[in-house]
């Protein structure tokens, strides 16, 4: 191909259809340089820091890495793409057609990248959108079949990626119900590492669909090259890692294949899901900036709204309430600052009413005797004391004690001629199903729309698929349910979130299960976890932030001892880890004694006044809870005016002399006042030398601060306020 034709560098794409040689995929910082080559094969010769000139990569020969991988010919490794065309033939191989890049608003370019198999009428579409501010790609694929028959996919990543660096270290993130979220980094070594989830729904509930890929090193906080991936998807999903004979990485990411074949019909379009990256040589804290901001721009829905601080009916009372109990709380909520109040589970079922887990689900009406003057009674007396109202649901569940399965049992997922296994007394609804689509879509929207003034749902989902056969799909075809059911999911999210804009949701799965930004760009909020330990609360806060934005991770202050793990902690420190990041609480304000009443109307004041910096802010980690006895994180406003600064004591300290911690993303030249919040009035504070003194960010960021901490749970939060 003629030099002549690289006009363009990282700098300039086009919104027109041209033929390249290479077609640079870029952000603010960052380049994946993509190539056709002699053989118009697609190759990415380059992912890193953006380089300023691409026709310099003329000079010399750089390596390249097929782009998008196939199986059949010559690719003896694993390949994103398998598929056996319409007359049996199980290969495939694709070459360039066209591309075309256009911008989409002033952030966002996008690339469509069409391929064609040489022989067979396939067509693959890559298409990336680039976030040029905060450093994100995103990539998926669209794969169409133009034969006249079926063609079988058995493989079909979203994205490709390939690495040659001297050593590979892998993070990823897993655990289970109540342990959401913890953290292991290993060395790849020649031959495959699998990080997947088979679950189905429910899919995150022992491992998140995200990595952190750190080139030569172990993943480092400041500085280093680390590689942040996340797939956009509720289901089963898969990366594979591959270290070859040459020492080279090739990064698989998709949905799950794994049982999910895929028959493409005639004229049909496999759309993947997103894979969303980012490249960072400054370590994991850049990477989680990147990602944090662009949530609150693209990822996450209402990313830029300040939330309400709620009070959730569910440690205080579980399943057992009525109007005058709920009225109570609802009373005291809005006396001690809370902004809304959450009906959790148990408000609905009669023929079978759900007065624990075993009954009732499916059967979307109020509960008549717990209930009997309905959910608009509740609506009212929360606007009565100025506050919203919001509730609990899971759509996608059914009990078989329920009118719902009397009438439909062949709505759940279920094979023939097996046992049927339950998980939490419920099976899942197919939404392989369009009967089944329209009722899980009409469940909310009728509990919206015909109790007007709910302004908060929280959309559980509280087990994952055994059995996975659909009475719906035809015979060749079950195996598409992981899939289908994911993709039919995300439709029905998006169809509630178009019709309720304004109102807020929340993304539970039994605590972690389901948090992706497939899910997100339909909901607010996500429930990390339901074990509110604040021990437990730190690690999984802290994982969950790696990927997560803090606007939407929910944090409840709950009863002490916990009801999971039976461990106390005092109420300081259950509101100072809550407080780190959106706050709600789930106890009941009656069972306070005065001075944790008054404590606790204090701390949420608070939090109204500093809400804002943590909810948008920046964050910057310091200490790290897996290697240091002291966790020490914060978050920095955007104009730096204002930090609050979080510091938790996870084991005991008998002789504590920790070093200076330095702060981290304030302004060097301006100075700060320091303040403790949430300060024990009755107890001496640590805190006190510093307490009212100013310092200038020079000195925080160089000096840094020093302050023992003994106890075992102990925390001390102060925030950072620019004096002028
Ligand atoms: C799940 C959620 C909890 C609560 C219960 C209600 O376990 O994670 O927060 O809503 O369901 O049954």
């Amino acid at each position: 191909m003629k030099r002549n034709i690289l006009l363009f560098t990282c700098f300039y794409l086009f919104s027109v259809s041209y033929a390249a040689e290479y077609i640079p995929i870029t952000t603010n910082n960052t380049c994946l340089l993509l190539k056709v080559n002699d053989k118009k094969r697609l190759e990415q010769s380059y992912f890193g820091e953006k380089i300023r000139n691409i026709p310099e990569t003329e000079s010399v020969d750089l390596e390249t890495f097929s782009a998008y991988s196939t199986f059949g010919t010559n690719h003896v490794f694993e390949a994103a793409l398998r598929a056996v065309q319409s007359d049996g033939n199980t290969s495939t191989e694709l070459s360039y057609v066209s591309h075309t890049s256009e911008k989409k608003g002033d952030d966002v370019f996008h690339t469509v990248i069409s391929l064609k198999d040489d022989y067979y009428d396939l067509f693959v579409d890559i298409h990336y959108n680039a976030y040029q501010q905060d450093d994100i790609l995103e990539q998926w694929v669209e794969i169409r079949n133009g034969q006249k028959k079926t063609v079988r996919l058995t493989g079909y990543a979203s994205s490709d990626l390939s690495f040659n660096a001297r050593q590979y270290y892998v993070s990823h993130f897993h655990g289970d119900w109540a342990n959401e979220m913890h953290i292991s980094e290993q060395q790849l070594t020649e031959g495959i590492k699998v990080i997947d989830s088979k679950l189905g729904v429910r899919a995150h509930q022992f491992t998140h669909p995200c990595f952190i890929l750190s080139l030569n090193r172990p993943a480092q906080e400041n500085d280093g090259t680390v590689v942040g991936a996340t797939l956009a998807w509720p289901g089963s999903f898969r990366f594979n890692f591959e270290v070859n004979n040459s020492n080279h990485l090739r990064i698989l990411s998709g949905a799950n294949p794994y049982a999910s074949e895929y028959m493409l019909e005639t004229g049909k379009v496999l759309k993947t899901p997103e894979l969303l990256f980012t490249y960072s040589n400054k370590g994991t804290g850049k990477m989680t900036r990147n990602f944090h901001r662009w949530a609150r721009k693209y990822g996450i829905k209402n990313g830029n709204k300040e939330r309400s601080i709620l009070l959730n009916n569910w440690e205080a009372t579980y399943f057992d309430f009525d109007e005058t109990k709920l009225t109570r709380i609802i009373d005291d909520a809005a006396k001690m600052g809370f902004e809304l109040f959450l009906l959790d589970d148990g408000w609905f079922g009669n023929k079978y009413p759900r007065n624990n887990d075993d009954a009732g689900l499916g059967d979307w009406q109020t509960n008549k005797s717990k209930l009997p003057n309905g959910i608009p009674y509740l609506i009212n007396e929360c606007k009565k004391r100025n506050i919203k109202f919001g509730i609990w649901v899971e759509p996608e569940m059914v009990n078989p004690k329920s009118e719902l399965y009397e009438q439909h049992p062949d709505w759940v997922i279920a094979q023939p001629h097996r046992e049927r296994t339950e998980q939490r007394n419920q099976l899942i609804l197919d939404l392989s199903n369009p009967a089944v689509q329209e009722f899980v879509y009409n469940t909310v929207d009728q509990i919206l729309s015909s109790n007007p003034g709910i302004e908060y749902v929280k959309w559980d989902c509280n087990r994952y698929v055994f059995n996975s056969g659909s009475s719906s799909l035809s015979a060749d075809k079950q195996s598409h349910l992981f899939f289908d059911y994911s993709k039919n999911l995300l439709e029905i999210m998006n169809r509630v979130s178009k019709k309720y804009p304004h109102t807020t949701f929340m993304a539970c799965s039994g605590g972690g299960g389901r948090i992706d930004y497939g899910s997100m760009k339909h909901f607010d909020e996500y429930w990390i976890s339901d074990n509110n330990d604040p021990l437990y609360r730190i690690y999984t806060q802290w994982g969950a932030q790696y990927f997560f934005p803090t606007i939407g991770l929910a944090s409840h202050v709950s009863v002490s001892p916990n009801h999971i793990t039976r461990r106390s902690f005092s109420l300081k420190t259950r509101f100072d880890v809550a407080m780190a990041a959106k706050l709600g609480m789930d106890l009941q304000p009656a069972q306070m004694s005065p001075k944790e009443y008054e404590f606790s109307k204090n701390a949420i004041q608070t939090y109204k006044e500093i809400r804002k910096t943590i909810l948008l802010g920046d964050l910057y980690r310091i200490l790290s809870p897996y290697n240091s006895n002291r966790t020490v994180y914060m978050y920095v406003n955007e104009e730096q005016s204002e930090a609050v600064v979080f510091n938790f004591l996870i084991r005991k300290e008998i002789y504590p002399a920790p070093p200076n911690f330095v702060l981290q993303g304030i302004d060097p030249l301006k100075k700060y006042k320091l303040t403790e919040i949430n300060k024990d009035p009755d107890n001496w504070s640590r805190f006190n030398k510093y307490e009212g003194k100013i310092f200038s960010g020079d000195y925080l960021m160089k000096v840094g601060l020093n302050f023992a901490m003994y106890d075992e749970y102990e925390s001390l939060v102060f925030k950072l306020t620019e004096v002028k």
